[in-house]
């Protein structure tokens, strides 16, 4: 189904659950595929005839002995934040389309992203960048009303906390720092409005916005995202496209995908955080193509290797991820997911954390039970059979 790549290596970073649909397409591609994950069990191993390199995505080192070694002309990763690192390092050394260095650093340390942002305009929140508790100090003083204490370098919402009670800036920003590996926390002010995230993919400098994806959370205090669904319901789609798209260039985009989190609050559309890389929570693997027919993942590897890729919609449609409501106990019972299956439009049901496993209420994305995927004439129409399915799924939590 796929026009073939002949003769050519792409190197994937990571083999777990996320970067699977990269491995297979790359394969069905007709590449040779090159795999790297410090485990040796992770599922993306079992892809039947790619190279398996037992090597962290973050040894840069490491990882770019592997490049070398396989010759490769391309490489990428999907979904994951801190490999972007070594993605960028190995385009550099031998010399492939990636992201540079310095675009890295900035779309992944928070700090440093804020900073560019700024620097070139683009609408964000007021911020502070804090090193130690004098600085912490500082910056609440300088807070009105409620805000948002972050690692720098962290994701997934793990070390995220609103604070609306000053008494406990302490305890914020210790959970934050524990995240934090360069030991840096930004000091925010707390944006209000429905959020959304921008699904891009730039070609030779051209960022080209692919969705619109509205998002929702568990809210305050840990904002662990709870279902996306496309398009974007909202009026202002424009406005948020173009913030995005200023936001890419802002950091250094020039070729492969982002991801751009944004909030629409009452002064505007303004940067929660972009990633040089593909949305995460099934968005641009699964929902994506079922709205627009786009296959960005397949557009992320070509563009890896210097081709040209197609991003002409081919659909209209609406499509929504929603996750289970839990709490937290040990999972005693999970029925009702073949009928769940059998309704109309749902394309997916994945149980994560399963029977017997010990769960806990959702604090980060990691603690998530699972999930059902629909699509729909629009995205009314795609969230209520999400909702349906879950309805339909009964699960017991002692
Ligand atoms: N300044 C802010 N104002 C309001 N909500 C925020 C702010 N910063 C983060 N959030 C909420 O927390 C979530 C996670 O924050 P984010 O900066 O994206 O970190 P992560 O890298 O963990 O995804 C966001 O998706 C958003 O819902
Ligand atoms: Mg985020």
């Amino acid at each position: 189904m796929y026009k073939k790549i002949i003769n050519k290596t792409i190197m994937i970073l990571g083999a777990s659950i996320l970067q699977l649909p990269a491995i297979e397409i790359a394969r069905d591609l007709g590449l040779n595929v090159v795999v790297l994950d410090m485990n040796p069990n992770a599922i993306g191993f079992s892809v039947p005839g790619i190279s398996k390199e037992i090597i962290s995505t973050i040894d840069i080192p490491a990882a770019v002995e592997a490049a070398k070694k396989h010759h490769i002309d391309g490489v990428m990763t999907l979904a994951t934040d801190m490999p972007m690192r070594t993605v960028a390092a190995i385009a550099k050394t031998c010399q492939l389309i990636g992201v540079s260095e310095d675009t890295a650093i900035k779309t992944t340390d928070k700090s440093a992203m804020r900073e560019a942002l700024k620097m070139a305009g683009v609408p964000i929140p007021k911020y502070f960048r804090v090193t130690d508790i004098g600085e912490l100090n500082a910056a609440v003083n300088c807070m009105v009303g409620s805000f948002m204490i972050k690692p720098s370098d962290s994701s997934g919402s793990r070390g995220i906390l609103k604070v609306d009670d000053r008494t406990v800036v302490q305890d914020a920003y210790e959970y934050a720092r524990s995240y934090s590996k360069n030991g840096i926390v930004v000091v925010e002010e707390c944006m209000i409005g429905p959020e959304v995230s921008v699904e891009t993919m730039a070609f030779e400098g051209k960022v080209q916005v692919i969705q619109v994806t509205d998002k929702t959370t568990t809210g305050a205090p840990h904002f662990v995202e709870m279902g996306h669904s496309q398009p974007s319901r909202l009026k202002c789609v424009e406005s948020i496209k173009e913030v995005a798209i200023a936001a890419n260039k802002a950091v250094g985009i020039e070729n492969g995908p982002s991801h751009t989190e944004i909030i629409v609050t009452e002064e505007g559309p303004k940067i929660v955080e972009l990633g040089a890389r593909l949305g995460g929570d099934c968005i641009t693997t699964h929902l994506v193509p079922l709205s627009t027919g786009v296959n960005m993942v397949e557009s992320c590897i070509r563009i890896a290797l210097g081709e040209q890729p197609d991003l002409s919609p081919t659909l209209q449609c609406g499509s929504a991820i929603r996750y289970f409501k839990q709490h937290r106990g040990i999972v005693k019972s999970i029925d009702g997911v073949d009928a769940a299956l059998q309704l109309q439009g749902i394309k997916q049901v994945s149980i994560v954390h399963g029977v017997g496993e010990t769960i806990t209420e959702v604090t980060d994305s990691s603690s998530r039970m699972g999930f059902v995927i629909a699509q729909g004439k629009d995205a009314n129409e795609a969230v209520e059979r999400c909702e349906l399915a879950l309805d339909t799924i009964k699960v017991e939590i002692l």
